[in-house]
């Protein structure tokens, strides 16, 4: 989030630098059971972002010490892979992919039903093998399908979205550009059933009004791509 409002980014039309109108997202695909060998799994494409995403368990969990006898405990770890990105990535775990892995793992234990599974791990590997800004919200989104590809109970689906504002103007779902060089950046995580949030983050500035437009983007988005994933988990795949 530079907070470039020098850089233009909306064009005398109000389109957006990817022909995108202010509230349209960017083209998605879904894909279940991707990765053979795990429980559950998802390939995600959100414009040119792409995560995999692989689910182990429930399974006993190892070390003793993590073990909740109540309940059973979410492993998340997001990754960039190195080349999923044109900027020179460092391999390996950072304070950035620690970040993004604990937001997800609380997003993740609000929904799924802990308590029917004691003393177990769930391991939910969320891999980036192409990043354009938005994957904390790719990740988490294609975390769910994954879960409920696994079979694992959940109250419902978590779809993540950023919002955010350009040229202060508020946009739906930021590109790389946008992310860069926009004003503000606000990635939710929504149920869609319930409309309830279980993340929230932002990043720049926005008026009262800016951020409701934006919460309210990133609400009507999470029902459409909602539908995307029921019918992906319905077998048929979506775009
Ligand atoms: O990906 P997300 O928007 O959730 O997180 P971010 O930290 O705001 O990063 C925005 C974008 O910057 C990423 O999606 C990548 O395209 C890029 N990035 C990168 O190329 N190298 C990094 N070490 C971190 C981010």
């Amino acid at each position: 989030m530079g907070g470039y409002g020098d850089v233009q980014m909306i064009d005398e039309n109000g389109l957006r630098v990817d022909g995108r109108g202010p509230g349209d997202l960017r083209e998605i695909t879904i894909e279940t059971g991707v990765v053979p060998v795990a429980d559950g799994s998802c390939r995600m494409t959100w414009g040119t972002n792409e995560a995999i995403v692989a689910v182990y368990g429930p399974m006993e969990a190892h070390p003793r010490k993590i073990q909740r006898q109540d309940r059973a405990v979410l492993d998340v770890a997001y990754n960039m892979a190195p080349f999923s990105t044109t900027d020179r990535m460092r391999p390996g775990f950072n304070r950035r992919s620690r970040e993004i892995s604990k937001v997800t793992k609380d997003a993740l234990e609000s929904v799924v039903l802990l308590e029917l599974y004691p003393r177990s791990k769930i391991r939910i590997s969320i891999e980036i093998v192409s990043a354009e800004a938005g994957t904390r919200c790719v990740g988490l989104t294609a975390a769910s399908v994954a879960l409920a590809d696994a079979g694992i109970p959940m109250t419902d689906m978590v779809v993540s979205v950023a919002s955010g504002k350009i040229n202060d103007i508020v946009v739906c779902d930021l590109n790389k550009e946008e992310d860069n060089y926009g004003e503000a950046d606000l990635p939710m995580g929504i149920l869609p059933n319930s409309g309830e949030l279980v993340f929230l983050q932002m990043d720049g500035d926005l008026s009262q009004e800016e951020f409701k437009q934006a919460w309210d983007y990133n609400m009507d988005a999470a029902q459409a791509v909602h539908e995307m994933m029921v019918e992906a988990l319905k077998g048929g795949g979506s775009q």
